[in-house]
C-alpha cells in the first residue's frame, strides 16, 4: 500500500503503541540495554515527525506502565532520566512542533521535578492544534479505571459507563481506534484496557528502535481493510 492511498482513504483517529522490543534490539547489536532504550525515545521522536507532517490526529504511547517499577533499580533510573530528558526536548521544541502533549498516568508517583517539568510542557503545548501526543508514565489501564470509579464514588456519582469513560486519563482525546504492539509479542500489558474495547489490533515482529513510518503505514493499511462492527452485525 502506498503513502498515497494510505492518506486518502479515513486513518484512525487515535493510535495506541506498546513500543516494545528496546532491550532485544540492544542485544541483537550487542548493546547495553540503556542504549536500545535511547534508541527507542529517538525512535518516538522520528515517528510523531512524520505523524504530524501527514496530518494524523492523535497518538498515544507506553512509555513506563505501572509494572515496569519492578525491573531493575538502574534500569529505572535510567528510563526515568531519558523521559526527563525527551520531556525538557519537547519543552524546547514545543513552538516548532505544534504538537499538543499530555501525559496519561498517576503522575503523583513521579520525582517532583519531573512532574515540573510535566506540567510545563502541558501548559505550553495546550493550545497547539498539531498531532495530540499522549504519553503513559507510571500509567496502567487497571489503575486508571479504578481512579476513575474512586473520583466517582468519593462524589458520590453513579457509576456508569459513560461516568467512568468521562474520568479515564484520554477523556480528552478521541476514541481509539488501532493498537500497535512492536516486538512480537501480542498481548496488550495493561494499556488501555478500557479504550481498546473495540479498537483493532495489529502487532508486527519490528523491535521498537527500528520502527519507521513506512512500518506505521503497513498498520495503517491493515485498519483500513477491516470491517470494523463494534459488536453489531
Ligand atoms: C519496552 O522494551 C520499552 C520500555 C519499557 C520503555 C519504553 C520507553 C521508550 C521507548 C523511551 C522513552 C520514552 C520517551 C517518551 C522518551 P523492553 O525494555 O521491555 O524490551 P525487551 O522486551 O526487548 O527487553
Amino acid at each position: 500500500m502506498s503513502k498515497k492511498n494510505i492518506l486518502n482513504a479515513p486513518l484512525p483517529r487515535h493510535i495506541g503503541i506498546i513500543m516494545d522490543g528496546n532491550g532485544r534490539w540492544a542485544k541483537k547489536y550487542l548493546m547495553k540495554r540503556e542504549v536500545g532504550h535511547r534508541s527507542g525515545a529517538q525512535a518516538l521522536k522520528r515517528l510523531v515527525k512524520a505523524m504530524t507532517a501527514d496530518g494524523f490526529e492523535c497518538l498515544t504511547v507506553y512509555a513506563f506502565s505501572t509494572e515496569n517499577w519492578k525491573r531493575d533499580e538502574a534500569e529505572v533510573r535510567y528510563l526515568m532520566s531519558l523521559i526527563h530528558e525527551y520531556i525538557q526536548q519537547y519543552i524546547d521544541e514545543a513552538k516548532k512542533d505544534n504538537n499538543r502533549i499530555r501525559v496519561i498516568g498517576d503522575t503523583s508517583a513521579l520525582k517532583e521535578g519531573l512532574r515540573d517539568k510535566i506540567e510545563h510542557l502541558e501548559e505550553l503545548t495546550q493550545n497547539n492544534d498539531g498531532m495530540l501526543l499522549n504519553i503513559a508514565i507510571n500509567y496502567g489501564g487497571r489503575d486508571e479505571i479504578v481512579r476513575a470509579a474512586s473520583h466517582l464514588a468519593k462524589n458520590g456519582i453513579d457509576i456508569t459507563e459513560s461516568g467512568i469513560e468521562s474520568h479515564l486519563d484520554t477523556a480528552h482525546a478521541p476514541p481509539l481506534d488501532l493498537v500497535i504492539r512492536t516486538s512480537g509479542e501480542m498481548r496488550l500489558s495493561n494499556f488501555l484496557l478500557w479504550q481498546a474495547a473495540y479498537a483493532e489490533l495489529y502487532c508486527t515482529d519490528v523491535l521498537w528502535p527500528d520502527f519507521k513510518i513506512s512500518h506505521l503505514y503497513d498498520a495503517v493499511a491493515q485498519f483500513q481493510k477491516r470491517d470494523r462492527r463494534f459488536g453489531g452485525r
